[in-house]
């Protein structure tokens, strides 16, 4: 597939992933919450396949929870898949992988696709999104981070980005696509995938960006969404889509209800 994508150089990824996100409690409340409500009460999650997965520490961090059958990471930046095969020691099937996800001919399917902050750290953010549904099994889930807002979103790296510079003392950090969607574009672009999902849910809360972010959003929702690929009937001419949304009232009621006064009592 042809792709615009950055390859990613910078060695501060290497030194920021191989000692942080390593672990169950060194991932966000967002994210662990999406876990424990995908894998309900199921303690094997099966197959997962991890986009942008860095120094792999999804797979240390999962395992302490559930039990995975196999793990396959890959990563953009070369120096962090060399670092996962040397480091990762995890009694589980694991495979790394180094390149552009949009390059990779995985020629099958997994319960679990995740890309957490992955696909809108690059420039190719909807044909990551695209690729990685088409590697979810049939029951199986996508789970993604994006960062939201009611106002219009952004996908332009010259008003919207992030140098990666997380020890503070980078002069010229490499710098990356910041994107940022607009709410109701998440549910259509979802909603839109095809096969159709059976369930799009989410779950988030504000935060500020990254103090190394250059982006005109003040405050954004920080949400992981959780996309279920149906068992069966992918065809059917009348199928259902449930949606299940965690995020702060305020928030929703701005991008998408009514503000009315409809069942207020009235003095
Ligand atoms: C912000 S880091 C997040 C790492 C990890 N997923 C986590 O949440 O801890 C994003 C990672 O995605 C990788 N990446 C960006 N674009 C990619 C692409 N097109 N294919 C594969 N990896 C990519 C980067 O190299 C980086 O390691």
């Amino acid at each position: 597939m042809l792709s615009r994508n950055i390859v990613y150089k910078s060695k501060q990824i290497l030194e920021f992933y191989s000692s942080h996100r390593q672990r169950w409690k060194d991932f966000y409340p967002s994210e662990q919450w999406v876990f424990k409500k995908v894998a309900a009460k199921k303690k094997i999650i099966g197959d997962v396949l991890d986009v942008g997965c860095s120094c792999g520490g999804l797979a240390a961090a999962l395992s302490q929870k559930f039990k995975i059958n196999s793990y396959t990471g890959v990563d953009i930046n070369e120096e962090t898949i060399k670092w996962a095969r040397n480091n990762q020691k995890l009694p589980i099937a694991k495979k790394f992988i180094s390149g552009d996800i949009l390059k990779q001919k995985l020629n099958r399917q997994y319960d679990w696709v995740v890309s957490l902050s992955c696909a809108d750290w690059n420039i190719e953010t909807n044909k990551i999104i695209e690729y990685c549904w088409n590697k979810v099994k049939p029951g199986g889930y996508f789970i993604i981070s994006l960062r939201i807002t009611k106002a219009a979103g952004i996908n332009d790296m010259d008003r919207s980005y992030q140098c990666i510079d997380f020890s503070g003392k980078e002069d010229n950090p490499e710098v990356v696509n910041y994107v940022v969607f607009n709410f109701l574009d998440t549910l259509a672009m979802f909603g839109g995938l095809w096969p159709r999902p059976k369930i799009i849910g989410a779950y988030g809360y504000w935060g500020k960006p990254s103090p190394t972010a250059r982006t005109p959003f003040k405050k954004l929702v920080f949400a992981v969404y959780y996309i279920k690929k149906d068992t069966e009937d992918l065809n059917s001419n009348t199928p259902t889509l449930e949606i299940e949304l965690n995020l702060p009232f305020d928030f929703l009621s701005a991008a998408i209800l009514r503000k009315s006064r409809v069942g207020c009592p009235t003095n």
